[in-house]
């Protein structure tokens, strides 16, 4: 009885942990995937931005065909303030 309550709270540990991480929710994540696809790592690590630099280049990139929807690009651009900001 003592083992099947740690193995259910270890599947709920594994569970949180593996939902911070799934695609989609990580500004990482994101960048690689809606971005790296047109530019290398370093062209977006060239010039630090502002939150609001960053949030102009993003809504400018939507332009040519990124999509994001409001909550991933909030995190997007989180991230990149936090990583490339001035
Ligand atoms: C479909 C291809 C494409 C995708 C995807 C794309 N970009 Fe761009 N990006 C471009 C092009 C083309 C330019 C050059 C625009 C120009 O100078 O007229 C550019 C320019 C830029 C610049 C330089 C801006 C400047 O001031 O010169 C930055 C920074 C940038 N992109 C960041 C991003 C980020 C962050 C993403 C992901 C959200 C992204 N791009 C996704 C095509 C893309």
């Amino acid at each position: 009885m003592k083992l099947k309550r740690h193995l259910v709270l270890a599947m709920l540990v594994l569970g949180i942990a593996a939902s911070c991480r799934s695609p989609g929710t990580d500004g990482e994540v994101l960048l690689a995937d809606r971005c790296f696809g047109c530019h290398s790592q370093a062209e977006i690590a060239e010039t630090g931005r502002s939150y609001a630099g960053w949030t102009h280049v993003v809504n400018w990139m939507k332009t040519y065909g990124v999509e994001l929807t409001e909550e991933e690009q909030e995190r997007l651009v989180d991230y990149l303030v936090d990583t490339y900001g001035e």
